[in-house]
C-alpha cells in the first residue's frame, strides 16, 4: 500500500520510521513545508498527493482545521483512505468526512486521536457493532494527567510541570487546549458519536479545566485518601446525552486514582458486556504513530470504511437529570454538594464571576 504523509512532526517522524519496518507499507510522497532529506518523494504541494493514482493511503499529520479538512475531504473525494490523528478536525467535521468515506467506498480512521497509543476507539467501534453502549468516561488527556500525578507526587509548580510535558511531546501546540479540558473534551465526542451514533457539539458540553488547581487542592484530597484527575464523561439518558468535563476526585485505590503519568484510562459501560477499561500511554509519539500504523495495517487487510456503520443522529447534551456529589471552592473554602451537572456548572459559572480563582469538581463516590 502506497501512502502520502502529510506532516513531518513528532508524530509525523515516528510513523515514517515505523512505516518503514513494514514490507506492505511504502511511504512514497511526503507534504512538507521545508525539505527534510527522506529517502521518499517530497513535495510542497497537496496536488501531488491528491492526483497520483499511485497513493492508497493519506496519513494526515499536520494537525489543526484547516488546511486538514480540505486535504482529508479532497483524499477521500479521490477515493484514497484516510489516517489521521486530527481530533479538531474530526470533531468539527464528522458526520461529512464518515460521509464521504462511506459515499466513496474508502476508509476513515483516527484511532491516534483519543487515548494516543490506545487501540480505545477501534476498540469502541468494535464493542457499538455488536451491544447497546450507555455511558463513556475517562483520563483522556496525557498533559493534565502528567501535571496532576507530578504535583501530587513532589509538589512541584505548576509552570515547570506543564514546560515539562510540552518537552516530552504531550501537550497540543496550544497548550491550553490541554490544561482547560477542551482537548479532553474534543475526545470525548469523538468517542460519544462512536459510542452512541450520536452528533455532539463541543461547545455544548461544559468543561472545567485544571489551570485553577492549587497545591491547597491536592492538600486537601490527599488527606481524605483521593487523588485528582481529569475526567471526560458521556452517558445516554434516553434521547439525550449527559455529558462533562471536570476535575475529579477518584479514592487513590482505584484504578483510575494509580493512572499516574501521561497515561490515559478510559472506559465503556455496555448492556451486555459491562465494562471495559483501556489504559496505556495517551500521548507522545511513537504511542500514537503505532496507532496511526495500526490504522494503516487494519486498511491493507481490508477494514470497513468506519469503525461504525449505524446512522449517526444529532442528540443533544442534557445534563439536567440525576443528582450527584460535586465539591466546589470558592474564597478557599470548600463545601459539597449534591446536585445535578445543569445545576453545578451554572452555579460554578456564577461563583467564577465573583472569585475567578473558585473552582468544581466532581465526585463519582461521593464523600467517603
Ligand atoms: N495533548 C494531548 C494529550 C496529546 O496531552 O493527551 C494526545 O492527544
Amino acid at each position: 500500500m502506497q501512502i502520502g504523509l502529510l506532516g513531518y512532526g513528532t508524530v509525523g517522524k515516528g510513523f515514517y520510521a515505523l512505516a518503514a519496518e513494514q514490507p506492505s507499507l511504502t511511504v512514497k510522497t511526503l507534504l512538507t513545508r521545508r525539505p527534510r532529506g527522506l529517502a521518499c518523494r517530497e513535495t510542497g504541494d497537496f496536488a501531488d498527493i491528491a492526483r497520483d493514482p499511485d497513493i492508497d493511503v493519506v496519513v494526515e499529520l499536520i494537525g489543526g482545521i484547516h488546511p486538514a479538512y480540505e486535504y482529508i475531504s479532497a483524499a477521500l473525494r479521490a477515493k484514497k483512505h484516510v489516517v489521521t490523528a486530527n481530533k479538531a478536525v474530526v470533531c468539527a467535521y464528522y458526520r461529512e468526512l464518515v460521509e464521504l468515506a462511506f459515499q466513496n467506498g474508502v476508509c476513515l480512521r483516527c484511532t491516534a486521536a483519543a487515548g494516543g497509543g490506545i487501540p480505545w476507539l477501534s476498540s469502541l467501534g468494535r464493542v457499538a457493532r455488536m451491544d447497546r453502549i450507555t455511558a463513556v468516561e475517562g483520563i483522556l488527556n496525557g498533559t493534565t494527567n502528567y501535571i496532576l500525578s507530578e504535583m501530587t507526587a513532589r509538589n512541584a509548580p505548576y509552570p515547570e510541570l506543564l514546560k515539562q510535558a510540552q518537552q516530552l511531546g504531550y501537550a497540543e501546540a496550544d497548550p491550553t487546549d490541554d490544561v482547560e479540558g477542551y482537548d479532553a473534551r474534543r475526545k470525548l465526542v469523538l468517542s460519544a458519536d462512536l459510542a452512541f451514533s450520536a452528533l455532539l457539539q463541543e461547545g455544548d458540553i461544559p468543561c472545567v479545566g485544571i489551570s485553577r488547581m492549587t497545591v491547597a487542592d491536592i492538600a486537601w484530597a490527599r488527606e481524605r485518601g483521593l487523588v485528582w484527575k481529569l475526567n471526560a464523561r458521556a452517558e445516554r439518558r434516553g434521547d439525550a446525552v449527559s455529558a462533562f468535563v471536570c476535575p475529579t476526585l477518584f479514592p487513590a485505590s482505584t484504578p483510575e486514582g494509580q493512572t499516574n503519568g501521561s497515561a490515559n484510562r478510559i472506559s465503556l459501560y455496555a448492556e451486555r458486556i459491562g465494562k471495559q477499561s483501556f489504559s496505556g500511554a495517551g500521548a507522545g509519539g511513537w504511542p500514537t504513530a503505532s496507532n496511526v500504523l495500526a490504522d494503516c495495517l487494519s486498511i491493507a487487510g481490508g477494514a470497513a470504511p468506519f469503525y461504525s456503520d449505524r446512522p449517526v443522529e444529532p442528540l443533544a447534551v442534557d445534563n439536567r437529570e440525576g443528582e450527584r456529589t460535586w465539591l466546589f471552592r470558592s474564597y478557599g473554602r470548600y463545601a459539597i454538594r449534591q446536585e445535578t451537572a445543569a445545576e453545578a456548572f451554572e452555579a460554578y459559572g456564577a461563583v467564577s464571576e465573583s472569585d475567578p480563582t473558585s473552582l468544581l469538581a466532581y465526585l463519582p463516590y461521593g464523600m467517603l
